[in-house]
């Protein structure tokens, strides 16, 4: 494997230290993709990739985002952890690393749901996690940053593990980088603005309603993510009554903000319904898996 860093940002200095891409974090989103085309030239999953509005360049770009407001809003205790993890990756401008290392792993956190053509195949969809962490891997070592790519590779596989239950598959991060990256992407699923994005992905990817009267209270309650459900509500309630534990969001700003989000996306769970009629449904069964927790 080549380890001789090339400057994808058209610059003459790669060395080590003073590597364009340890500013990862300053990077633009336009910035961040211009430098996947050129190291993954010709991909085809780099296309579904770039435009897909579920899971696509935009969506880690969000996390990436997120993940550095994290950053600023660490307790003294987690960015002494942070610190700490900034030097075992480098001693020389260890923070640069630790920021570096978390950009890539959130960019590149669910790239591998595209297969090698740019399909989502729903075996994909099971492994993601493992392929996206493949060509996180290949994206540090072609630009010279191999030093962070434990880091990255640890958060990329952890940050979808939700519990032991509901991901037994997952395990939990081990570091504060895996810890940021999973808090910020769960953070998502709580944002009272993700009903419309989980409406989307259920129409457009799985063919599935908002709403189907049809599925029982036991098929709700016992949905899984990663397993097939019926309608876009049963996926909602996963959102409204998930686990919140320190395990999922190992940050505690985080932890904060999750529970600051429960009362708006309620309502706005709610807010989708059709009609009077099925917004009082939609909230029976809301009611319902309250008392059940
Ligand atoms: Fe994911
Ligand atoms: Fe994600």
């Amino acid at each position: 494997m080549n380890e001789q860093p090339y400057n994808y940002l058209g610059g003459n200095d790669c060395h080590e230290t003073t590597n364009p891409f340890l500013r990862f974090h300053e990077l633009t989103e336009g910035e961040v993709q211009n430098t996947i085309e050129k190291v993954f030239s010709n991909s085809q999953w780099v296309a579904a990739f770039k435009t897909d509005t579920h899971h696509g360049i935009k969506h880690g770009d969000q996390v990436r985002q997120s993940c550095y407001k994290l950053v600023d809003n660490l307790t003294d205790t987690e960015q002494e952890i942070l610190s700490r993890e900034g030097t075992e990756i480098s001693s020389q401008k260890p923070q640069e690393h630790a920021l570096t290392a978390i950009g890539v792993a959130a960019i590149f956190h669910d790239c591998g749901r595209f297969d090698g053509e740019g399909k989502m195949s729903h075996e994909q969809q099971n492994i993601h996690q493992i392929t996206s962490t493949e060509r996180a891997l290949i994206f540090c070592e072609k630009l010279g940053i191999s030093k962070i790519s434990d880091f990255v590779a640890g958060a990329i596989m952890s940050h979808d593990f939700q519990s032991e239950r509901i991901t037994p598959h997952l395990r939990p991060p081990k570091t504060i980088i895996g810890k940021i990256i999973q808090a910020s992407d769960q953070m998502g699923w709580f944002h009272p603005d993700s009903v419309t994005r989980t409406i989307e992905y259920n129409k457009q990817v799985l063919g599935n309603p908002f709403f189907d009267s049809s599925v029982t209270l036991q098929e709700r309650l016992a949905w899984t993510s990663g397993s097939t459900s019926k309608d876009a509500l049963t996926v909602m309630l996963n959102q409204l009554f998930g686990p919140t534990t320190d395990q999922r969001f190992g940050i505690e700003y985080a932890r904060k903000k999750v529970e600051s989000y429960r009362f708006q996306l309620e309502k706005n769970i709610v807010g989708c319904a059709n009609s009077r009629e099925e917004a009082q449904q939609v909230q029976d069964i809301i009611n319902a898996c309250r008392s059940r927790k």
